[in-house]
């Protein structure tokens, strides 16, 4: 079994020569657009239609290429499928097709069961089937709910657990459902601030911060509005992905572990974006000293770049002993269980995990000098292959930059880098295969530099009703 790292053409740099979209990508969306949802349609933020990949590059139809680094939002962690995920899977499809594990189990289900059992934080000695993040989440919030039989859920602000009415609604606030009005607001969810040293909710100006405030505010909603133990337990992401790279302190787990242990809440974490070696550990957990999950959901690069796969691994005393089941036709299905296993095997090969902690040291070495020399790039994060720039105004009233952010993207775009950028939003993302090879991380990271440094010398203006929104914030 060899290991991706050395699978693709390690010279090749990207290269975008015509404006963007090109010509051939305009047809297609030309003749394409009338079908797709408005939203679908709107091709402003990414203009452009892959036709294939080259190793780490997206080709487009006009034979633009563009360094990977949204890596299919995390789903593909070892950039184009290996072959030895590919040949697991055709295996299993050989042998069963599909099948529906969670009623009629079979040999790959079980197989990566007993897999995860072995790898997984001790006391998680159970597995629930599941096929995406979002259902893993919402799988998690009912065995909260049933192993407590208490009915409140504590989230942190800024996370992200999918597009379900009810997490969407009531946990996520990355595309602001709750505060467009799209969905309704839902009861059962007590949402505190995700910990945060760069940017505090509760004072103004430069930090760092002591994020673990946060806690001292659950601290008061738990004597003003809530009752500890109505609180079923805590859905966190253990580093913040959507929201922006954040990684909370020792200290933090700490007192949340504290929490939980006082008040008998199940800790749950969300580790559909971190887990299998996107921080550089196989879970982001391992970051830290003495995390100890209840709950831990998988996702994303969990399926190794082949078919849709999602766990929730609990403890016996969640799992052990409950007739809850989480029906899902596709949850577990063979020829996934058998990529999911060869994935696993890939990062146990060796130099998966180096090579996401060596992505992380590049991109600091290359970005975090930009602090000092752009007022407007705020903060500078990394965890593993998981980077983030965030943008402000200005570093005294640190006001977020989102106008700023989305033409830095549209200038790394034109420089053949392709990151994780959302309308909106004031930080930038670069997230790239884990087993990127480290010159072309660099490459890009330089390439983002630049295209932060040409932003720099024209900023654009930031929108009208977003600076009211700030200033009346500010009064
Ligand atoms: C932390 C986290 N949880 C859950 C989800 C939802 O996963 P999915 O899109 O597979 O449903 C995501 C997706 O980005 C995520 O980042």
């Amino acid at each position: 079994m060899k290991t991706p790292l050395s699978a693709t053409a390690e010279n090749e740099r990207p290269r975008v020569k015509t404006s963007l979209p090109g010509p051939h990508s305009a047809a297609l969306f030309a003749r394409h657009d009338p079908h797709l949802t408005s939203s679908n349609a709107d091709h402003s933020v990414y203009p452009l239609a892959e036709v294939g990949k080259r190793g780490y590059l997206i080709e487009d139809a006009d034979g633009n290429t563009f360094a990977d680094h949204m890596s299919a939002w995390g789903a593909a962690p070892f950039g184009p499928t290996p072959p030895h995920v590919k040949a697991a899977m055709e295996r299993a499809w050989d042998r069963h097709g599909m099948q529906i594990s969670g009623w009629l189990p079979n040999t790959p289900a079980l197989a990566l069961v007993e897999k995860l059992a072995q790898i997984a934080p001790p006391r998680l000695t159970r597995v629930e089937y599941s096929v995406s993040g979002t259902l893993a989440v919402e799988g998690a919030v009912k065995f909260m709910r049933e192993a407590t039989r208490r009915p409140l859920i504590i989230t942190f602000g800024g996370q992200y657990h999918g597009e379900s009415t009810y997490m969407a609604a009531g946990a996520s606030s990355d595309l602001s459902n709750v505060a467009t009005g799209r969905t309704q607001y839902v009861s059962g969810v007590v949402m505190v601030p995700y910990p945060n040293r760069f940017r505090s909710p509760f004072r103004k100006g430069p930090g760092p911060f002591d994020e673990t405030e946060v806690l001292d505010y659950l601290d008061y909603l738990l004597v003003q509005q809530v009752h500890p133990g109505q609180v079923a337990g805590v859905l966190i992401e253990p580093v913040l992905g959507e929201g922006g790279i954040h990684a909370p302190s020792q200290v933090f787990w700490d007192r949340l572990g504290a929490l939980c242990k006082r008040w008998g809440w199940l800790l749950c974490l969300d580790e559909v974006q971190t887990c299998m070696g996107r921080c550089g550990t196989l879970f982001a957990l391992q970051r830290w000293q003495g995390i100890d999950p209840d709950l831990l959901l998988l996702g994303k690069a969990f399926a190794a770049g082949g078919q849709p796969i999602a766990a929730i691994l609990g403890t016996d005393a969640i799992m052990g002993h409950t007739d809850l089941h989480l029906g899902s036709t596709y949850g577990f299905a063979p020829a996934a269980c058998a990529g999911a296993l060869a994935g696993i095997e890939l990062i146990e090969a060796g130099g998966v995990l180096e090579n996401a902690l060596a992505l992380e040291r590049i991109f600091l070495e290359e970005l975090r000098p930009l602090r000092d020399e752009i007022d407007q790039v705020g903060d500078v994060r990394a965890v593993g292959a998981l980077a983030a720039v965030e943008f402000v105004q200005d570093k005294a009233t640190l006001r977020p930059a989102p106008a700023f952010q989305l033409a830095v993207h549209h200038a790394a775009l034109r420089l053949g880098v392709l990151g994780i950028t959302q309308r909106g939003k004031w930080h930038f993302r670069l997230q790239p295969a884990l087993t990127m090879p480290e010159a072309l991380f660099r490459h890009s990271c330089r390439l983002l530099a630049q295209a932060i440094r040409e932003v720099a010398r024209a900023v654009p203006a930031e929108r009208a009703d977003i600076q009211q929104a700030v200033a009346e914030a500010e009064r």
